[in-house]
């Protein structure tokens, strides 16, 4: 007999079909009455997989009490209240180390669009706006200070691309990495005044919540280029827009926001902004490894193996 098990979130449709072969799958979005949903099942469901924008809360949980694991498509996992599944001793897995390349990618990615203006320069040439004129000059990336955010998983392979640029790196985390060669920084604004770019790559979360503020803003500069790849509740939004308002930061590069898919209509406007809908790890081949590898927890668990990728 197949385990039954909550898909919480739309992942990645072969891996999701792969989901339905191996598990008796429900399918939380497609319910039309929530609560009645999960009540018919509750007796049933011994595993969740989720995203990381779905989350799994402690009602969920308590909702589901046979669940003994839940199985994270994503490695951030703010959007799962860890504590409750501690106190259930529910099991938590996520998807490690598959997506670093696509994420560092794209951070370099809106590095190089926000400070080279490309979004400005690819609308400029829709625009037909080279016809009559060329467009204003933008600023250099290469040989520039980049500071990082969370020198983990993805902060390394972001680091380790910024070398290719010329580009001394340092960073900020709450305890310096043994053996790397990047200067340590324990105070984030010390950090954001050495820096051209600051680039967000920690996790969500009560910890990190607009742990990017006015006063590291401020420091970054106004010719200074913010990135946000790590989740939108790290930087505070409102002080953003003020500071790209009134020139005290130079530009920013975000694939993620406070209110997702929500974006502060000021930011719309701001041609030093480059906006992205949340696709650090957003490739065929990356979701599917991250697919593979939140299918292949639960798989484990329930052969009596341990999990892969536990959380913590
Ligand atoms: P990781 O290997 O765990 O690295 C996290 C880093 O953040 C570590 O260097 C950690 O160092 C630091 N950190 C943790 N808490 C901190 C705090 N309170 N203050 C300062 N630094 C702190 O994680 P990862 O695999 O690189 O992923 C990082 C995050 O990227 C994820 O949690 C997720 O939110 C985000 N992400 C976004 C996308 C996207 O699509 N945009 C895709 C994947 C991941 P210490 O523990 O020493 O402080
Ligand atoms: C995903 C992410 O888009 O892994 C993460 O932490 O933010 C992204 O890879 C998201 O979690 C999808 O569930």
């Amino acid at each position: 007999m197949k385990t039954d098990i909550l898909v919480a979130g739309p992942f990645y449709p072969p891996q999701l079909e792969r989901l339905d072969r191996e598990f008796n799958t429900h399918k939380l979005w497609e319910a039309t009455d929530r609560a009645a949903f999960l009540k018919e099942r509750a007796g049933r469901i011994r595993g969740i997989a989720t995203t990381g924008f779905s989350g799994a809360t402690a009602e969920l949980m308590d909702a589901l009490p046979k669940t003994e694991i839940i199985s994270c498509f994503g490695v951030g996992v703010d959007a799962i209240d860890l504590k409750a599944a501690a106190e259930r001793k529910i099991i938590v897995t996520n998807t490690p180390e598959v997506l670093n390349d696509d994420v560092a990618d794209l951070a370099l990615a809106l590095m190089l669009m926000a400070s080279r203006r490309l979004a400005v320069g690819d609308r400029f040439v829709r625009d037909g706006k080279w016809l009559e004129g060329t467009q204003p000059l933008a600023r250099k990336m290469s040989g520039k200070r980049l500071g990082i955010l969370g020198l983990g998983r993805i902060g390394r392979a972001i680091a380790k691309r910024a070398e290719a640029f010329d580009m001394p790196v340092a960073y900020h985390s709450r305890k310096p990495v043994e053996g790397v060669q990047y200067r340590y920084y324990g105070d984030l604004a010390a950090l954001a005044n050495e820096s051209d770019f600051l680039v967000a790559i920690c996790p969500g979360g009560a910890a990190t919540r607009h742990i990017v503020n006015e006063k590291v803003m401020k420091a970054l500069g106004p010719q200074g280029v913010l990135v946000n790849v790590s989740r939108g509740s790290v930087v505070d939004e409102a002080a953003l827009v003020k500071c790209l308002q009134d020139g005290s930061l130079g530009g920013a590069g975000l694939d993620v926001f406070e209110d997702e898919p929500r974006v502060p209509e000021a930011l719309l406007a701001m041609e030093q902004v480059v906006l992205a809908p949340h696709v650090g790890s957003a490739t065929h081949e990356t979701r599917n490894e991250m697919g593979r590898l939140t299918v292949d927890n639960l798989l484990a668990h329930f052969a009596g193996h341990p999990v892969l990728t536990p959380v913590g």
